[in-house]
């Protein structure tokens, strides 16, 4: 069948591409690869949903909307593999914008939330931040932060829904700089807020944007007043204006002015307000992801740092999605590129497993369904079909040993123990798991002193899910119960005595042994955790480990 993955081992043949190195960086500068941060709520779809009116990649407000509705409707297996087609698809979402390309890749939420949500921040450049204005800085908001913390990613703010009654603005300032350890660089200041909200004022152009409500505006159609001092401005707002000079004074002397150096650090962060359900400051936000956030940059690859505008093509695996037909066991491996250009048809290397091979059937990603693309260049994301010899963390170029750093796996925040009603079944469950481990569906742990296998998440729906799979794919009847686990942390240390002293301890009997066979401390509660830690500081406790 046509649409079956061609990944048959070939012949290494030299490569005899020949591919403009000018081309190649000028398409890596007009990309950028951004995801939206925020707590369920907040506006993400929404605000994506905008994003992609502006671009012309839809042309009907609620498109993105139905699909969330749909797919949180149900937590239901089945349906959720219905879903998958369309989430697949909506997983990145491409446009073009102002002549860059624009890669939005979606960090799920609500009950979907899972590891990958973590994992697609390690393939972004840049990341937006959503706020509710009313509610401040949420749960989902500081995890999904601290990810983006781990690479440095630079981070834009937006503050939605500035149409209600929201917090005082520089009250939630402070919050996100106190909480998310965060400077932020307000660009646009609110003018009132709920039914008094006027606009915004732009600090560094000085210039400020009427507020209109409405859905269903296009671009551009804002009124904009130059100059705080404009007498219009008086006119239309005497009581308002007099409070937005004393703010914008205060603002000016409070707070930090914008710098591009500390944002592409990750150390400041500007902020934008508005509402993203009336399409207002939503430009302001796309325009300085175009012009401040950064393309493409070099990524580390263990040997050496890989440059975007190298002209072979090499990526990393960040996610793997189980396709359509649970049946097949088809995934769908989602690779981002990161230098080069990547053409159908063409031979990888899959560095993992030493072979070469064609990439025939891949899968691209528009959000507007023009004709297929052929081609992809650092920042992009394909989409390759396979039966599992694809994993999260897997490295490919065109022959070069390369091993893409920096995808981890995140300590779970969920466990459960996992029993099955049929014991002959034990292979078969021991096989799933190790097969859904790889793919990054859950994490595996099993205790050193023997007992159930314990499967840890991030977010629980991953149980759910894993436990449908376990029987639809490989005939388990699994019962998944509560543990007395609260919390996972990977153990290393140079110390090699007192590795095995912890092992013959009495906190060894806690240890448990990840899919990996990396060594793991389960914790039974936040305050044993603390005082395993502190009773042994020979050894590091990880949150994180990075995947082999
Ligand atoms: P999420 O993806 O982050 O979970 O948030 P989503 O965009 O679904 O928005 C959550 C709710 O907030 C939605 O209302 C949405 O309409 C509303 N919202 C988003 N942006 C704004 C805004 O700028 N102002 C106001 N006032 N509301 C906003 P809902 O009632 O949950 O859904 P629906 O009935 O609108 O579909």
């Amino acid at each position: 069948a046509p649409d079956t993955p061609s990944t048959e081992a070939l012949d290494v043949t030299p490569d005899t591409r020949k591919v403009p190195t000018e081309l190649i960086a000028r398409e890596v500068a007009r990309r950028r690869t951004f995801g939206i941060i925020s707590h369920p709520d907040a506006g993400k779809t929404t605000l994506t949903e905008k994003l992609l009116l502006f671009s012309g990649a839809i042309q009907l407000a609620g498109t993105v909307k139905a699909r969330k509705s749909g797919r949180h409707a149900t937590s239901d297996w089945m349906e959720i593999e219905k879903q998958r087609g369309i989430s697949v698809a909506s997983s990145v979402m491409q446009f073009e914008y102002r002549d860059h390309v624009v890669n939005l890749l979606d960090t799920p939420g609500h009950q979907d939330f899972s590891e990958d949500t973590y994992r697609v921040l390690t393939a972004v450049d840049s990341a937006l931040m959503v706020i509710d204005a009313a509610k401040g800085v949420e749960e989902q908001t500081i995890k999904l932060l601290n990810v983006c913390r781990m690479r440095a990613t630079p981070i834009l703010t937006f503050m939605n829904k500035m149409d209600r009654e929201t917090r005082d603005p520089l009250e939630l300032l402070d919050e996100v700089e106190s909480v998310l350890k965060i400077q932020c660089a307000p660009v646009t200041w609110p003018i009132g807020m709920g039914k008094n909200f006027r606009g915004v004022y732009h600090l560094l152009r000085d210039e400020i944007l009427l507020f209109k409500a409405g859905e269903e505006r296009a671009d551009q159609e804002f009124e904009v007043i130059k100059g705080i001092d404009n007498p219009r401005l008086t006119e239309m707002f005497p009581l308002e204006i007099e409070q937005l000079k004393m703010e914008v004074e205060l603002v000016h002397g409070a707070s930090h002015p914008f710098d591009l150096d500390a944002f592409l650090a990750g150390t400041q962060t500007p902020v934008f307000f508005g509402s993203a359900i009336n399409n207002f400051g939503v430009r302001e936000i796309l325009n300085a992801l175009l012009d401040w956030a950064p393309a493409p940059r070099s990524r580390d690859a263990s040997v050496r740092a890989v440059e975007p505008v190298e002209a072979p093509f090499s990526g990393f695996v960040f996610k793997i999605q189980a396709n359509m037909d649970p049946a097949h066991r088809d995934r769908i491996a989602f690779l981002r590129v990161c230098s080069g250009r990547f053409e159908r048809g063409m031979k990888v290397k899959h560095l993992r497993l030493n072979r070469e091979i064609k990439v025939s059937s891949v899968v691209t990603f528009m959000a507007s369904s023009r004709e297929q693309v052929e081609e992809a260049y650092a920042g992009d994301i394909i989409g390759l079909p396979n039966h599992g010899n694809m994993q999260i963390g897997d490295s490919f170029s065109e022959g070069e040993l390369l091993q893409f750093t920096g995808i981890p796996y995140f300590a779970p925040d969920f466990f459960r123990s996992v029993r099955i009603r049929n014991p002959l079944k034990i292979k078969q469950l021991h096989k799933g798991l190790q097969q859904l481990g790889e793919e990054g569906a859950v994490q595996v742990f099993k205790p050193v002193h023997g007992g159930d296998l314990v499967l840890g998440a991030v977010g629980v729906l991953q149980f759910e899910v894993v436990a449908s799979r376990l029987l639809n794919e490989y005939g388990v009847d699994a019962v998944f119960e509560g543990t007395s686990i609260s919390s996972a942390r990977w153990i290393s240390s140079d110390d090699k005595k007192a590795l095995a002293d912890f092992e013959r301890s009495s906190a060894g009997a806690n240890i448990a042994f990840d899919a990996a066979n990396n060594m793991a401390y389960l914790a039974t509660s936040g305050v044993n955790l603390k005082l395993t830690q502190e009773r042994w500081p020979q050894l590091t406790f990880h949150a994180t480990r990075e995947h082999a």
